[in-house]
């Protein structure tokens, strides 16, 4: 994605939560650390200013192979962590113990989306953490042979949904600009769907996961791969061949080699 539309992305995003009511957004300091900083007001059209008016870093390469300046990067996402951190825009607001934004810097050709947070992500802050959270690690780590810290992951909601229910369509609508921004700031080469909220999310679908699964679709020109959540490979452990099928896909499409099959060919 241009630097151009990754910038007006995240410009949308923080608009959008001004236009809520989103009263302060943290900007890093200029250490870049994603939590410390600067309070700019988001209530005024000054809020967008001064990601704009990020400075250039290190370059990287994205997937479309346009340069894109990595300090700037890190500083903008650092700015939808603090919006997010803020948000009071639905219900799990009032229930959360804290908001979880991301795991990883952001300086990747991988990004993960699952669903929401459940009890150890809301306790810690982390995504992906729990008993799911430890496969979605093996998966990445004995499936795809790439360490946890070479991927992004985040979820379609941000907030826990109280006893783990299933998010509703209208904090996944009001959540939906924040996962946004973050897929238009990392700027993935592909995207791996985890079950079904976040491929029906990505893939603007209403289409089951059964379906889905396993076969390439687009989100705003990035190659998806939906693939069955860990939570239901736990439950359904028989199905884990088919979810590593689907990353080895991903791996191919990259042009990343593909590790071994535990026990024999690949
Ligand atoms: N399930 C998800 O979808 N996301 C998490 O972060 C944890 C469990």
């Amino acid at each position: 994605m241009p630097s151009d539309d990754r910038r007006s992305a995240l410009i949308g995003a923080l608009r959008y939560f001004r236009d809520l009511g989103v009263e302060e957004v943290l900007r890093p300091g200029p250490g870049g650390s994603d939590d410390a900083g600067l309070a700019a007001s988001a209530a005024s059209p000054a809020s967008a200013r001064p990601v704009e008016e990020t400075s250039s870093g290190p370059g990287r390469e994205t997937a479309g192979g346009d340069a894109v300046p990595a300090a700037a990067t890190a500083s903008d996402l650092a700015a939808v962590r603090a919006a997010v951190a803020a948000c009071q825009l639905c219900r799990l607001a009032q229930t959360r113990t804290q908001t979880v934004f991301s795991d990883g810097t952001g300086k990747t050709r991988i990004m993960f989306v699952g669903e929401a947070p459940g009890a150890d992500e809301d306790a810690t802050g982390v995504p992906f953490v729990g008993r799911a959270g430890q496969l979605l690690t093996k998966m990445i780590e004995g499936g795809m042979g790439l360490s946890r810290q070479d991927v992004y992951i985040a979820n379609v909601l941000k907030c826990r949904p109280p006893g783990n229910r299933n998010p509703e369509p209208d904090e996944i609508a009001l959540c939906r600009p924040y996962l946004e921004a973050q897929v238009g700031l990392v700027a993935p080469a592909a995207l791996v769907a985890l079950g079904k909220f976040a491929a029906q999310f990505l893939l603007e679908t209403e289409e089951p996961i059964s379906r889905l699964r396993g076969r390439w679709g687009s989100y705003r020109g990035i190659p998806v791969m939906p693939t069955y959540h860990p939570s239901f490979l736990l439950r359904q452990p028989e199905r884990k061949k088919e979810a590593w099928e689907d990353l080895l896909k991903v791996l191919e499409r990259l042009g990343l080699p593909s590790p071994r099959r535990p026990g024999g060919a690949t």
